[in-house]
């Protein structure tokens, strides 16, 4: 079995291509993964500007498709140099008449290439920002419908959940059996929540944020400390340094832990921003020296701090809910080392085992939707021939095309 998956939610144009190997778990061997990041376009925006991000996917997949196709040795030697079809060209056009630049470039690839040794497409469809969403959709679907072959939509936060269970063997990844009931802390640009999972691929939303998502509090928080999009890295790597150099945060740059002692499992994290905002506006107005290296050094350290605060309050309580014996920690945000040393410092308290995302795959990538594709398909998962984007598409909700 090969999975051939696409990623375009968001900022990533990613492709990957996996093979199954025999083993008693799900094993795979990478053919080959590639992702372009599209960060130094929307670092002049100081945010995901939809447009911008839909019309760089479009641009970049068909090459990056044909690079991922070559390096990953499926292509089959044309037997005949049998030209695409009429029909298939006006198929083809339909499918990319809002990214005409995508469909002359897949024309080009069909027109190459003979139907390569792939037995299945995943595609991320959601959640996610929609026009981006499209691009990798009807990418997909063109794939699907020239080279008939089985296609499977996938949700994105659920591929977050299968990154931190992936794990590296010699020459192989693997997703282990974890035991159950299982607990996934998904923490990502748009997305805080806590998940329930009470078997392998069952999920049920227990908590989420309120307002901004807490990747968004480190992104618009960093933002107004003068740092490029995204700040999430920039952030963590001044609250290191300013914690390595043992600094103490003074009394007036304190912020507040939103929601820490609430009985629910929900957050909120857009009065930390504000919060990061007053605190900003102050020292620009009160003091001669306005913003120093040492304040916004002091400033990250207390807001990474406070981030992590209130995740580990909030997981400790879902712990205790749910009474989980394994935790997950997945999303861009995952990649943050004060919160995994923390969620590890929790975990091994509490005598549930740790799951975590290799820090490259802690980001969205294709490889992640590769294997949740494979794992969906080892279960009993069905292809679709009509897949749309669902923006808001939630982890416990099946694909449903309306
Ligand atoms: O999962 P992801 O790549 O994209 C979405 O699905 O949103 O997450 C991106 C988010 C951004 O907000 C970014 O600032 C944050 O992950 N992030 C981090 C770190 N690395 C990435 N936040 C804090 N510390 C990090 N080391
Ligand atoms: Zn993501």
């Amino acid at each position: 079995m090969i999975v051939l998956a696409v990623e375009t939610s968001c900022d990533e144009t990613s492709i990957a291509i996996i093979k199954r190997v025999r083993g008693k778990n799900v094993r795979f061997e990478i053919l080959s993964h590639k992702t372009l990041s599209q960060i130094d376009i929307h670092k002049a925006y100081g945010g995901v500007y939809p447009a911008m991000a839909k019309r760089e996917h479009a641009k970049n997949i068909t090459q990056l498709c044909a690079e991922v196709l070559h390096e990953a040795d499926v292509l089959v030697e044309r037997s005949n140099d049998a030209p695409l079809s009429q029909k298939k060209k006006e198929m083809i056009e339909k499918l990319s008449e809002h990214e005409r630049e995508m469909g002359r470039a897949l024309i080009v690839l069909f027109e190459g290439i003979q139907k390569p040794k792939i037995d299945a497409i995943a595609v991320t469809s959601g959640p996610g920002l929609e026009p981006a969403l499209w691009v990798g959709i009807n990418f997909a679907l063109a794939l699907h419908t020239i080279w008939n072959i089985p296609l499977y939509p996938i949700n994105h936060m659920e591929g977050h959940v299968i990154a931190s269970l992936l794990s590296k063997k010699e020459d192989f990844f693997e997703i282990p059996e974890i035991e159950y009931p299982a607990l996934a802390l998904l923490v990502s640009g748009g997305h805080t929540e806590l998940v329930r999972m009470s078997k392998k691929l069952k999920y049920h939303i227990i908590g989420q944020t309120l307002d901004d998502a807490c990747g968004e509090c480190f992104d618009k928080s960093a933002r107004l400390l003068g740092m490029k999009y995204p700040g999430g890295p920039k952030i963590s790597s001044r609250a290191e340094r300013g914690r390595k150099e043992g600094i103490i945060v003074p009394p007036h740059m304190i912020l507040p832990r939103p929601m820490i002692n609430t009985k629910d499992l929900s957050f909120s994290f857009s009065g930390l921003k504000t919060a990061v905002l007053t605190r900003v506006k102050k020292q620009k107005d009160s003091t001669e020296e306005g913003i120093t290296e040492s304040f916004i050094t002091g400033l990250s350290l207390e807001l990474e701090n406070a981030i992590t605060d209130v995740l580990i309050e909030k997981t400790k309580q879902a712990i205790f809910e749910v009474s989980a014996k394994t935790v997950l920690l997945g999303g861009g945000v995952s990649a943050n080392t004060h919160i995994r040393e923390q969620m590890e410092r929790l975990t091994k308290e509490n005598k549930c085992a740790l799951y975590v995302p290799e820090k490259s795959l802690s980001t969205d990538n294709a490889l992640m939707i590769a294997a949740t594709a494979l794992l969906h398909i080892e279960n009993g998962g069905k292809s679709r021939s009509k897949v749309r984007a669902k923006g808001r598409w939630r982890i416990d909700q099946p694909f449903t095309y309306q």
